[in-house]
């Protein structure tokens, strides 16, 4: 919620049956009976196989978010959740425990918010709030004031009788949040509903969903592409790649222990090497990256053997630059040649050229060594090793 604003009472009128407070607490067991199951669902469209073998559920109250780059089965998996998308084959699709698996888009008990609004022009704002209650036989006051309350929810109170055509573009998908909340769905989808909006405007309304998820203990199953809304938002993230998933996990973890060189790509780890796994030591792993031995904490999909070809990851932000060599066994240090740096206002982004190639390194001071030749070091705790 935007500084200075008092928080609303959750209208009773858009609590779900089986609202709860939605506190979840991310690193429990899922013991409850899920909101959402998707089992084993294949979708393909002609040959292009746009999902497979995904399996996918979401406990009630979660914040889940699916994250992939264009093209890897977002919306295709939302639109089989919400029945516009009959799948190729499915083991089950249960919503609270129902299969709904053949039970049609506009009786399954979840709304979706899309990209582009999809509102009616041509309406107001209340009629089309109200529109999902009309077609559900809703009576004409009980449609009016749980619309009000929708739209008090999400800020539009006073713009009941307004045309479409005359709000702003965040002011439009609030009223498809509004829509979309009305008829009290157990789940609510949402195919990246801030896309359109610009960045002042994502940042602010990345915070009002969020407030609204917490006041109504709804489930939320949000698409997006960007990793940072990912990571800001969600109790859970499922990071997909070509119709599969490649990660499910809770933010903290899909950013410090990813399992895969796509993962870490994905989520912004400037620095990756390949190279063979020496040695496994519990978690510890040591690679040896062209003659060099670095080591990590494995964080990879399966326990490989030595001799398996690896990757090292490393963020920017948590290498250091000296002049003379540290010491200390928890370090691991290249010898390197400072090369170009850029400015980018906060920190400064130096490139140090090592034996095993160009490694990037974030100095959030400017004091840099002053000589050209010097070492770049890190944790070995801040040392990833993934699946290749
Ligand atoms: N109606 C369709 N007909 C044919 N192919 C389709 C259709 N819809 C999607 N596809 C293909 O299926 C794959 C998955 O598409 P999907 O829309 O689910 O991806 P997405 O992850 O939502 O991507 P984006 O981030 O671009 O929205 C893509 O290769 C896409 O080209
Ligand atoms: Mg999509």
């Amino acid at each position: 919620m935007p500084h200075g604003q008092t928080a609303l009472a959750t209208p009773v009128s858009l609590r779900t049956a089986d609202a709860k407070p939605a506190v979840v607490d991310k690193a429990a067991p899922m013991t409850a009976q899920p909101m959402l199951e998707v089992i084993d669902a294949i979708h393909a469209y002609g040959d292009v196989v746009a999902l497979d073998n995904v399996t996918v559920t979401a406990a009630p109250g979660e914040f889940l978010t699916i994250l992939g780059e264009s093209g890897s089965g977002k919306t295709t998996l939302l639109r089989l959740i919400s029945g516009l998308e009959k799948p190729y084959k499915i083991g089950a699709l249960r919503l609270n425990g129902v299969d709904v698996s053949h039970i049609p888009a506009y009786a399954r008990n979840c709304t979706t918010v899309f990209q582009n609004y999809a509102l009616f022009p041509h309406m107001s704002v209340g009629a089309n709030v109200e529109y999902g209650l009309k077609v559900r036989g809703v009576s004409a006051g009980e449609r009016q004031e749980r619309a009000r309350d929708a739209l008090k929810l999400v800020r539009l109170a006073d713009k009941y009788d307004r045309r479409i055509h005359q709000l702003s573009g965040g002011e439009r998908q609030r009223v498809a949040l509004a829509r979309a909340l009305v008829p009290r769905p157990a789940i609510l989808l949402l195919d990246e509903p801030l896309g359109a909006l610009d960045e002042k405007l994502r940042v602010d309304m990345q915070v009002e969903l969020m407030e609204i998820h917490k006041r109504l203990g709804m489930t939320f199953v949000y698409i997006t592409h960007s990793q940072e809304e990912a990571l800001t938002m969600s109790d859970r993230i499922i990071l997909m790649r070509k119709g599969r998933i490649e990660q499910a996990d809770v933010p903290t973890a899909i950013f410090d222990r990813p399992v895969s060189r796509f993962v870490a790509g994905f989520m912004g780890v400037e620095n990756l090497l390949d190279g063979e796994l020496i040695a496994l030591d519990g978690d510890r792993a040591t690679v040896r990256v062209d003659d060099i031995d670095l080591e990590g904490r494995w964080s990879g999909k399966t326990l490989p053997s030595p001799g398996a070809m690896v990757t090292v990851g490393v963020r920017a932000e948590r290498l250091h630059i000296a002049d003379r060599r540290p010491m200390g066994a928890d370090l691991n240090v290249l010898p390197g040649r400072m090369d170009s740096a850029i400015y980018k206002g906060k920190y400064l982004d130096r490139t140090v050229l090592t034996d095993i190639g160009p490694i990037k390194v974030r100095l959030w001071d400017s004091s840099s060594p002053s000589d050209e030749q010097g070492f770049v070091w890190w944790k070995k705790d801040d040392c990833m090793v993934m699946s290749i």
